[in-house]
């Protein structure tokens, strides 16, 4: 049976599913050193974005030449130097399906928080404000949402959106995507100037570092709306305080930072912005379906 290290919690009863199977399961968040020690006693390790598999981790793992799997409780690997592992031999997977509800319905959420002020007038009124008029707001039916990136994430949330009643366009690096001829793909700079509402669904390449910066900003229409649920270092965070100061960019709404937890505090106390901390994928249905699929993964890689 498996030792398996868990460094950023694992829903409940999928970690009882383990350990009936068998598996020693080590349940502690590590310091950075507590890492390469541990990583050299466990066959698998179970992470979400908080632990760094970097290389030294990897390298320190080879030591003993235990650990064969990394699995990411989650989508995004850019916490992980997954060809580095792979290289050398340690498997990497990821739950690609379990949270798309999940992050999608946040990017939503975030939408009508920024269209009804509903982040900031609860924050007015806490401080005995009573801003009626300052908070007439937009609805998001009839307006444009550009959505950047089109993978399960971003499919969701066009659905919801277009439910709504927004129009929905996509752009998205690898191109035009068969099969969704619901959703309008238009090239990037259409999706710029065209759309009312911006979300990001794509992940963080170290290679191609920013997406959106002070250019993108300029080519978008006056007074839009951006949203970040995918992954911080997508946006440049300078620019877009300079967006949101000169009115190029209405509101913007975080989930994700270039650094995390973030101490961006220009960005956190900006009247304009609405934050949430890296919680896309934190509800218990996805935490469970996370749950679920990391049990099967383990059932077929390791027992
Ligand atoms: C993901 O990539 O799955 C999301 O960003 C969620 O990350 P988390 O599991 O660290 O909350």
């Amino acid at each position: 049976m498996a030792k398996i290290l868990v460094s950023d919690g694992i829903e409940k009863s999928a970690a009882e599913e383990l350990k009936k199977m068998g598996h020693v399961i080590v349940d502690k968040s590590c310091t950075p050193d507590e890492l390469l020690r541990q990583v050299q006693a466990v066959d698998a390790m179970i992470v979400r974005s908080a632990t760094k598999v970097t290389r030294e981790v990897i390298d320190s793992a080879l030591k003993s030449k235990r650990l064969k799997l990394i699995i990411r409780g989650g989508v995004g690997v850019d916490n992980i130097d997954v060809s580095y592992a792979e290289a050398n031999g340690i498997s990497v997977t990821n739950t690609p399906n379990a949270s798309s509800l999940a992050v999608a319905e946040l990017a939503i959420g975030h939408m009508f928080a920024l269209a009804r002020y509903i982040y900031i007038s609860n924050v007015s009124m806490r401080d005995g404000k009573w801003d009626k008029k300052k908070y007439e707001g937009i609805e998001l039916s009839g307006k444009t949402l550009g959505l950047i990136g089109f993978g399960r994430i971003a499919r969701e949330t066009g659905k919801m959106a277009k439910a709504i009643g927004m129009k929905v366009i996509y752009n998205s690096r690898s191109g035009r995507k068969d099969g969704c001829e619901e959703f309008e793909y238009v090239p990037m700079e259409e999706l710029l100037a065209n759309s009312d509402f911006i979300s990001l669904h794509i992940p963080y390449d170290k290679e191609q570092g920013t997406l959106i910066g002070q250019k993108e900003f300029e080519k978008m229409k006056d007074g839009v709306f951006l949203v970040n649920c995918a992954r911080g270092g997508v946006v440049d965070e300078e620019a877009l305080l300079s967006a949101l100061n000169f009115g190029k960019v209405a509101a913007a709404a975080l989930d994700v930072y270039e650094q995390e937890p973030t101490k961006n505090e220009r960005l956190c106390m900006h009247d304009k912005v609405c934050l949430t901390p890296h919680i896309g994928a934190s509800t218990i249905e996805a935490q469970e379906r996370i749950g679920k699929e990391i049990v099967e993964i383990i059932k077929s890689r390791l027992n």
